[in-house]
């Protein structure tokens, strides 16, 4: 038995034995400020089951988290829910060390498994089909583009503890295995950041996905993700439900969120007269995020449950600057919906920006309230007043969008 890295018993039967990536900050364009972990589980039923792997550099890590528990060549069963490579990348090496009897994806799983690693011996399961693993049943509920066409979760009938791949994961390294034992603030945000940056364009998926489990009927004690922590009290259960139904459901508040970049103050100093408007127009809630600092995985996050969008940029070389291009292709990928969209920006001569961010808020289709704001150079009194009644018209826009 391994004396390196250990697993750790979540029930009578099913033991975690992913590996934690305390340094990768950077997936695919979303900064992930607090690592991540690939989670992997073993079910020591009378076949022993092996439900996903983790990113190829993990390996060892969770061969040896394996071994403390059983000799890796018992396993008799893996499953892979989803082909995305950080649960699949070592899962060609792991099928030939271990040797198992059978490797069960979905239907699509097995096309995109192929696709990454060429032929493979792999079985693929029908949507509800159930399987018996000896004093353990795991059945199996496809859930498509949550967060893969292929992706599918498995569910563990006895211990009522469903293995989510990516749906309901989170980026957050720690020791602790469980929701419970994280502090709040930080491990909310987090599952915040994750549907946002990961799974906000896929809402209406996760929507029906959530439909089509509550109408399963499958009680969940424990909600087993791919990534972060594992929920195992009814209370952050019910939370974490309740979040991605309410996120799917992208419904506007009283949240604007001001995003820009200045080059020499002049439309910072814009992006505060307009808050100055919103705050007295009634906004609840304004985030100012200036992108000299943010970065686009917290400004997507700022604004999963916002109303308003301002964005806000200088004119350089006839067109918007780079920081602010960058959010805005990010943003229009992700697919933020109801949202009231505002453009605001200073220029020397040409002063292209504001109008190309209008024409990409509406290409977004954030609802048009005024024209965009331009002011050249430097804002004077007058400018500085037409600033705070930008803020006054988006905030009233919002209010009655509310109301309705
Ligand atoms: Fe964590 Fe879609 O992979």
């Amino acid at each position: 038995m391994s004396e390196t890295f250990k697993a750790t018993q979540i029930t009578d039967t099913v033991w975690w034995v992913g590996a934690i990536d305390w340094d990768v900050r950077n997936f695919h364009g979303y900064r992930t400020g607090r690592g991540t972990t690939y989670n992997a589980f073993l079910i020591v039923a009378e076949k022993v089951t092996l439900v996903d792997t983790v990113k190829h550099e993990f390996y060892d890590e969770m061969m040896a988290r394996i071994a403390s528990v059983v000799d890796p060549t018992t396993i008799d069963v893996i499953i892979s829910n989803h082909a995305e490579m950080d649960h699949t990348g070592c899962l060609p090496k792991t099928i030939n060390a271990v040797n198992p009897s059978a490797v069960y994806c979905s239907k699509m799983g097995q096309r995109a498994l192929v696709a990454h690693f060429g032929e493979l011996d792999l079985i693929a399961v029908d949507e509800g089909q159930q399987i018996d693993l000896g004093g353990a049943t795991i059945s199996f509920v496809e859930t498509k583009m949550c967060h893969w066409p292929d992706s599918m979760v498995t569910y563990l009938h006895e211990d009522e503890l469903l293995f989510s791949q990516d749906a309901f994961g989170m980026h957050f390294a720690s020791h602790q295995r469980y929701a419970d034992e994280l502090e709040s603030g930080a491990m909310q945000y987090e599952a915040a950041k994750y549907y946002a940056n990961i799974l906000l364009h896929l809402s209406p998926f996760i929507d029906k996905t959530l439909t089509k489990m509550d109408g399963l009927g499958l009680p969940v004690k424990i909600l087993a993700p791919d990534h972060g922590p594992i929920y195992r009290t009814p209370e952050l259960i019910d939370w974490i439900l309740s979040s991605y139904a309410r996120w799917a459901a992208q419904a506007p508040t009283n949240k604007a969120v001001v995003v820009y970049d200045s080059m020499w103050h002049s439309t910072a100093t814009l992006a505060k007269l307009i808050g100055e408007g919103l705050v007295e127009g009634g906004v609840d809630e304004v985030c100012f995020l200036s992108l000299a600092e943010a970065h686009r995985s917290d400004v997507v996050t700022e604004l999963l449950e916002a109303g308003a969008l301002v964005v806000g940029s200088p004119t350089m070389n006839n067109n918007i600057l780079p920081s602010v291009a960058d959010i805005m292709t990010y943003l229009k990928g992700l697919k933020p919906r109801n949202l009231i969209g505002g453009a605001f920006g200073s220029f020397g001569w040409s002063g292209e920006a504001p109008k190309h961010l209008q024409a990409m808020l509406e290409e977004m289709g954030a609802e048009k309230v005024t024209d965009p704001l331009r002011v050249n150079y430097v804002p004077d009194e007058t400018e500085q007043a037409a600033a705070r009644e930008f803020g006054l018209a988006i905030a009233a826009a919002l209010k009655e969008k509310l109301a309705t």
